[in-house]
């Protein structure tokens, strides 16, 4: 660009209503930095890398449901990425695409006002459950998976995580309960059985739900049965920030964070 302004985007498909861009350009604005950050809707997830370097980004995140083409087409992948096998950033660094997995650090960053979680019980198994799993699982914090279907369980099998599907579960006792499939979303299903996470509910101190913006029926539960509870709010957020630290080359301050949470939120 010819005032020497680095080019950001946020690549997925669909990406209309992504809220990327209000985050990353209230972070720029923030420590005047000259970068902006745009949408860029790909359909062809085999198209990312190619498209990355044509149109000279500085740097991307990449959304559903990409982040896995973005994984096998990047140049170098750094971090717990490498196990996940799906990126959500990508960093042109001298010409060599760099990839980053940002949502398993940004899980365990909102998840940080829980005091002395020792054990997780994580439904879902799907891209988000991944990354959330091995992050709980490189900080020692006991996971167990819990989803809908047998088939999605290979994933955590291979790397030694507990996993069950809703016919073979055998509930024990955990600290938090974190929803992390699509149930809530777009429609007011619970997760898996009520009375099932009324069981676990009893014994527990936090919920979490990736969904961000509404209390999901998961978290009403949650509530319900007197349990502290999060919406993903804060998990978008410092995946952001932690992107923005790599595309910025900058440690992000308390300041930062709260403007690229403004933007966030509009
Ligand atoms: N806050 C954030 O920053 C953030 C970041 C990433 C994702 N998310 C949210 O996390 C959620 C999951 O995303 P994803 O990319 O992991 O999705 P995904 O790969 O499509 O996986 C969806 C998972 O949800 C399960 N599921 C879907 N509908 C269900 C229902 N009605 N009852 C029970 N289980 C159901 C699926 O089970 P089956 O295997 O049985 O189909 C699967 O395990 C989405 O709501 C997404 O918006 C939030």
């Amino acid at each position: 660009m010819s005032d020497n302004k680095e080019l950001f985007a946020i690549f997925g498909n669909p990406v209309e209503h992504s809220k990327s861009p209000q985050m990353h350009n209230a972070g720029f604005d923030n420590i005047n930095f000259n970068g902006e950050y745009i949408k860029h809707l790909i359909e062809d997830g085999n198209e990312v890398k190619n498209i990355f370097l044509d149109k000279h980004y500085k740097g991307v995140n990449i959304t559903v449901p990409h982040k896995e083409y973005a994984y096998k087409n990047a140049d170098e992948v750094r971090g717990l990425a490498q196990k996940i096998k799906a990126v959500n950033t990508y960093i042109n660094e001298n010409g060599k695409v760099i990839a980053y997995n940002t949502d398993a650090p940004g899980f365990l960053k909102a998840i940080e006002s829980f005091k002395d979680v020792k054990s997780v019980l994580l439904l879902g198994a799907g891209g988000t459950a991944k990354a959330i799993s091995l992050a709980l699982q490189e900080s020692d914090i006991a996971v167990t998976v819990l989803n809908r279907s047998e088939s999605k369980l290979d994933f955590f099998k291979e790397h030694d995580i507990e996993c069950y599907s809703w016919d073979t579960f055998k509930p024990k006792e955990y600290d938090l309960i974190v929803n992390s499939t699509s149930a809530g979303l777009k429609d007011e299903y619970l997760p898996c059985d009520k009375e099932l996470l009324e069981n676990v509910f009893k014994t527990a101190k936090y919920a979490f739900d990736c969904v961000y913006g509404k209390i999901t029926p998961f978290l009403a539960l949650a509530k319900e049965n007197n349990l502290e509870i999060k919406d993903g709010e804060d998990m978008l957020l410092y995946q952001g920030v932690l992107a923005f630290e790599y595309f910025t080359n900058t440690k992000a301050d308390e300041n930062l964070v709260e403007a690229m949470r403004k933007g966030l939120k509009g």
